[in-house]
């Protein structure tokens, strides 16, 4: 069985999807064995302990330094000994320590078709702005896995969605979460949790 420890802030749809997936067995070999949220009013909180999943808060805001905030979170992880880490909506960076610890065993999901619209402070609602100010055609989501650079990590599963004429940057995020987050994480966590994917020289190879 794989432990899985998923990192949120906000309103948890992408959490919400893979706990779905677990019990239906879209997703086998899995449980989530914590939530960490960096924000106590996090919606995706309540979603955890609807599931009864363990949760704790850790926020920036009560500790002195961005270092010793990273030293909490990183004991927290370390404590919990998970085989995979998923950052589900995560606002905060994790530290390089952090990463280097868990060197492919952490995957974020960000809301367009990497290397389009991210990087450094692009997420969230201003990814989707972004995309409609482009007036690109299409959008997407990537899963991948994290390393020391935002949005850099192997690209493990990517799915397109259309932009259409008249989306607000909330209804194309909409869109994005429903034909394309929810689907790739969950299957990308299945593929993880089935040992199928390989990374060499920064690239996934799925078996
Ligand atoms: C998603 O759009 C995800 O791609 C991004 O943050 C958002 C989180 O949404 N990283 P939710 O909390 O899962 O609803």
């Amino acid at each position: 069985m794989n432990k899985i420890v998923v990192l949120v802030s906000g309103s948890g749809t992408n959490l919400n999807a893979l706990i779905n997936a677990i019990k239906s067995k879209k997703v086998r070999n899995a449980e989530i064995s914590l939530v960490v949220s960096s924000n106590e009013n996090a919606k995706a909180l309540e979603i955890a302990k609807n599931s009864k999943i363990k949760t704790i808060t850790i926020n920036r805001k009560n500790f002195n330094s961005n270092e010793e905030y990273q030293d909490e979170l990183f004991l927290c992880l370390k404590k919990e000994n998970p085989n995979l880490i998923v950052l589900a909506g995560f606002l905060q960076i994790v530290s390089e320590k952090i990463v280097r610890y868990f060197k492919n065993k952490i995957m974020n999901i960000h809301p367009s078709l990497i290397p389009a619209f991210c990087g450094n402070g692009v997420y969230g609602l201003k990814v989707h702005k972004a995309v409609l100010e482009k007036g690109a055609k299409v959008t997407g989501a990537t899963v991948h896995f994290v390393n020391e650079f935002a949005d850099e990590g192997p690209i493990i599963l990517q799915k397109a969605v259309k932009v259409k004429q008249n989306d607000t940057p909330e209804i194309l995020q909409e869109r994005v979460k429903q034909q394309a987050e929810w689907k790739i994480l969950a299957k990308a966590v299945n593929l993880f949790c089935s040992n199928k994917i390989y990374v060499k020289n920064n690239k996934t190879y799925i078996n």
